[in-house]
């Protein structure tokens, strides 16, 4: 859950490895550090709170380092002090070092090295690793990381640096991304491919136990017992513009904006018209294969896991197949009943978060076909699946996800009717289905172009501490994901529950001071949600209704209507959920929250 970068190559260091960093502050932003080496010493400059922080103590300080690492944090062990910020160092300043991960033995070996005399200036277990390769160093970085990560039980990605071999950085991971990349003598190791897109496209991803070392003469890359491994470039598609603001105020409410041309990225080429069908060649299995499932488990955490319940409404209804979703932190503990039957979709927008991956393996373990819906192209979910789709959302830089879920209902659409289509669903059907959503990309602008409305009504809602989402069916998940919204990035209390279940409990809570918001769109279950909205309404709350264009009675029964365009029930989340990331997007905006870096949040939760 932190960032990391390092550089070494003829530029100055100072200004790749800072506008690195910035590009990795969503993987963590509490505290930050870069470490230069230059004139024969390595300077360390560390500091609490955003990069900004750091780069206001780098000015004026005349760096000609060309080599260097850097590091943002999102604190685990040792609270948010400069003490604790990263790099870390050891050998008495000549060994330093970045880490994203935990050391889960860290305790044991810092006692182990005390009593051999070093000491620990800070709470963290990355120091401690600094001192482990510390004690075996002898000459040679890249041995002394080997022979101390042998030791190391937990989850790393960490590049280190030695004074003694400023030619070198050495970068290993496990569990943790780490990406490598660069050409002729200018070469770069960060989390992940944002920092390194605007210098190269060409990248190499490590795998777990795999170890680069790299110098301005290229990489090499072998393995943690030093064998060496033969790794294949994968060529980017993302341009660095697309990890720009591009004049918007935030990256949430421009990836909002991406999201009619993403989703026809994510569909582009994925299905046949004329035949009514999808074609998802990620899917890897046979026509008997695709007979033989008689159960689909949809696994994900967060957004990405109401993404997945969309799915199971998708399969249920297109493929006629059984289909649950499951949140990959509960997943892997409640041994799931599965076998060869089963096919498992794993979720994931950063295709790097911990429970997810660690349900992956179970279900392998247990014998699931396993396919991952994944963003970010070679990330761990997405090499480690069996298969699987890239949803083509670019990169993602708001820690609130939007156009990333937009884009895995896409895929998880073609996937049912890929597999409704050699069931059960007709070739009308097929081909309503797919020109509904061609249509789709339209009927988004129309509801982005309604956002000085609901600009408006965020202001009429913005100090309310309450909030009830409300949605029936398909649009249960667009309430879940509403309410996650709101609650991620204005911190307001809210929640969200079906429409039907509200008078088990909830009712309880309505008051002129618990507002609800809820789907009442046109569709099968439009009259069970106008009864339920009678109900609301006859316990005095305020009330604001996503409706469906012309419809009059949403505005009788209402204090304020959010109008989306008709589309068919089963694509209604496409539509709706926008109406409501922007609602969530303009009270935290008029609440003077720090959209794009919600608190106590990272972009990817790389550890249980
Ligand atoms: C959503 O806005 C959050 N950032 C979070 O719930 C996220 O969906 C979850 O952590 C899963 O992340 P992933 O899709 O990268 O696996």
């Amino acid at each position: 859950m932190c960032g990391i970068i390092g550089y070494i190559g003829n530029k100055p260091a100072t200004p790749v490895l800072v506008q690195g960093l910035r590009r990795l502050e969503y993987r963590g932003y509490d505290s930050s550090g870069v470490a230069l080496l230059q004139d024969g010493a390595i300077t360390r400059v560390r500091s609490v709170g955003k990069i900004d922080n750091l780069a206001e103590k780098l000015k004026g300080q005349e760096f000609s380092a060309t080599s260097g690492i850097a590091h943002t944090r999102w604190a685990t062990h040792g609270g948010v002090t400069e003490e604790n910020a990263h790099p870390h160092a050891a050998l008495g300043g000549k060994l330093v070092l970045v880490h994203n991960g935990i050391m889960e033995n860290y305790r044991e070996i810092k006692e182990e090295l005390q009593k051999e005399g070093v000491e620990c200036v800070s709470q963290t277990d990355t120091e401690v690793l600094a001192h482990l390769i510390g004690k075996y160093y002898a000459g040679n970085l890249r041995s002394a990381v080997q022979k101390a990560l042998e030791r190391v039980h937990g989850t790393y990605g960490i590049v280190a640096m030695h004074l003694d071999e400023p030619e070198r950085l050495v970068a290993a991971r496990m569990g943790s991304p780490i990406v490598v990349g660069g050409q002729e003598d200018e070469y770069y190791i960060a989390s992940d491919a944002t920092p390194i897109l605007p210098y190269t496209k060409k990248v190499i991803f490590l795998a777990d136990g795999e170890i680069a070392d790299v110098s301005r003469n290229g990489i090499e890359i072998c393995t943690l017992t030093n064998k060496p491994v033969e790794k294949k470039v994968e060529e980017l598609d993302w341009d660095e513009n697309q990890a720009q603001l591009q004049g918007f105020p935030h990256f949430m409410l421009k990836e909002i904006f991406d999201q009619p041309q993403v989703f026809q990225d994510a569909i582009r080429g994925r299905y046949d018209l004329a035949d009514g069908t999808a074609r998802l060649g990620g899917l890897n299995m046979n026509e008997e294969q695709m007979r033989s499932i008689n159960r689909v488990i949809f696994i994900a955490c967060g957004t990405a896991s109401y993404a997945g319940m969309v799915g199971k409404y998708a399969f249920e209804r297109l493929a006629g197949i059984p289909a649950e979703v499951d949140v990959a932190s509960e997943f892997r503990y409640r041994d799931p009943i599965i076998d060869d039957k089963t096919l498992v979709f794993v979720i994931s927008q950063s295709g790097e978060t911990a429970d997810t991956l660690a349900a992956l393996r179970e279900a392998k373990r247990k014998g699931a076909f396993v396919r991952g819906i994944v963003n970010v192209v070679g990330s761990t979910i997405a090499r480690e699946a069996e298969g699987g789709t890239y949803i083509h959302a670019g990169p993602e830089l708001a820690v609130a996800s939007t156009k990333a879920y937009t884009n895995m209902v896409a895929v998880m659409m073609l996937y049912a009717l890929q597999f409704g289509r050699a069931r059960r669903v007709s070739h009308a059907t097929g081909v309503r289905l797919l020109e509904a959503m061609r249509e789709i990309p339209e009927k988004m602008k129309q509801i982005l172009a309604e956002v000085d409305t609901i600009k408006a009504m965020a202001e009429k809602y913005k100090d309310y501490q309450d909030m009830l989402f409300l949605g029936r069916g398909i649009n249960y998940p667009v309430a879940l994901e509403g309410s996650l919204k709101l609650k991620e990035i204005s911190y307001i209390h809210s929640e969200a529950y079906p429409g039907g279940e509200m008078k088990h409990g909830a009712i309880a809570l309505l008051s002129p001071d618990f507002p609800v918001l809820a789907i009442m769109t046109k569709n099968s279950l439009y009259d069970k949600m106008r009864s339920n909205i009678e109900e609301v309404k006859a316990r005095g709350a305020k009330i604001i209704l996503v409706a469906t264009v012309g419809d009059e009675r949403a505005k009788e029964l209402s204090d304020d209507v959010i109008f989306v365009p008709p589309t068919m029930e089963l694509l209604e989340p496409l539509i709706n959920t926008i109406a409501l990331q922007l609602f969530a997007y303009h009270v935290a905006v008029l609440l003077g929250k720090d959209v794009d870096r919600p608190r106590n949040l990272a972009k990817s939760v790389t550890v249980e």
